[in-house]
């Protein structure tokens, strides 16, 4: 039995392995592995765990020989033909629940340096522009009161939710299913896209990516944001159609962005980075020590289970 790796993930994953007395390898560099060297290695794997910077498509499932399980590093897993992986009989796994914590924390720290302008005031203090303290520097928005706009109450949009009611913030959300859950832990409303689009003062994305929510944000959607909110997204870049993000960021009709994840990601448009009411990060949202090593593990046991002829703990 042999198991490959696309990157190297924490010990804990590769421990499993050693315990189970699975034969595993790694991609060793610091680059992602490249597409020849991938289709040559998951010719002969009996497992892959794969990350988020992987196409596993029809060519790559086409070359696996012995493959049972694709175990995606991610929770989202729009990178995989999941279809055509179970069209050949192959599992694929994700790793779920691990994340949500650090995920919606990340969150919470988007609209927080938005709200109160974080980045933009170490910027001015950084160049040496902090001479007096001034009644008028760098004024943001308190969230007290203020409209918090779930899209996508699954886990990720619920915690984000619980931290949002906290900072006394109103909740309405726009999911396919009533979040009974969230309803009573945070008073949150169920709403359609345009009202929430229309009414939150903070709106936070929290969709897996797929072709029903790819550029569900595009223009017409996004010119219903309303005048001075914040969007903020930790899901995928491409549920957003960025140009127009652009446009309503740089004339200011949307208050500022908080962006974790971009359209052609790690490709990140130079236009948003020029922009003073942006805030983003190298796609961080599960990294954390307790959530990478949940990832490792989860990831690893899907593997290991699968390969003992067991059922998978989080299939998709
Ligand atoms: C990260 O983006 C993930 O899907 O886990």
């Amino acid at each position: 039995m042999k198991v490959f790796v696309t990157r190297e993930i924490p010990d804990i994953g590769f421990e499993l392995f050693k315990k189970a007395k699975i034969n595993f390898e790694w991609h060793k560099k610091d680059s992602p592995v490249s597409r020849r060297q991938l289709l040559i290695n998951v010719k002969e794997c009996d497992g892959l765990i794969c990350l988020l910077t992987e196409r596993i498509d029809r060519e790559v499932i086409d070359t696996m020989k012995n493959c049972r399980i694709i175990s995606n590093f991610a929770v989202g897993y729009n990178n995989i033909d999941v279809d055509y992986a179970k069209s050949k009989n192959i599992i694929v796994t994700n790793t779920p629940d691990v994340l949500t914590e650090s995920t919606a924390d990340l969150t919470m720290a988007l609209v927080l340096a938005c709200a109160r302008r974080i980045s933009e005031g170490e910027k001015y203090l950084k160049d040496g522009k902090y001479k007096s303290w001034k009644p008028k520097l760098l004024v943001g928005m308190e969230l007290r009161n203020k409209m918090f706009g779930i899209l996508g109450a699954g886990r990720i949009g619920t915690a984000v939710s619980l931290r949002a009611k906290a900072f006394g913030t109103k909740i309405i959300y726009r999911s396919l299913n009533k979040n009974l859950s969230l309803e009573e832990q945070t008073g949150a409303k169920k709403v359609d896209l345009n009202f929430l689009l229309r009414h939150s003062d903070i709106l936070s994305v929290h969709l897996p990516l797929n072709e029903h929510t790819y550029h569900l944000l595009n223009k017409q959607k996004l010119q219903l944001l309303k005048k001075n909110s914040i969007i903020i997204n930790t899901a995928r870049g491409e549920i957003i159609e960025e140009q127009y993000l652009i446009e309503l960021l740089k004339t200011g009709k949307v208050r500022a962005a908080g962006l974790d994840v971009f359209e052609n990601e790690p490709y990140v448009n130079p236009a948003l980075l020029k922009l003073q009411n942006v805030v983003v990060l190298p796609h961080l949202g599960s990294a954390t020590v307790e959530a990478r090593n949940g990832m490792a593990e989860l990831a690893a046991k899907n593997v290991i289970r699968v390969l003992q002829g067991k059922r998978p703990l989080t299939p998709v």
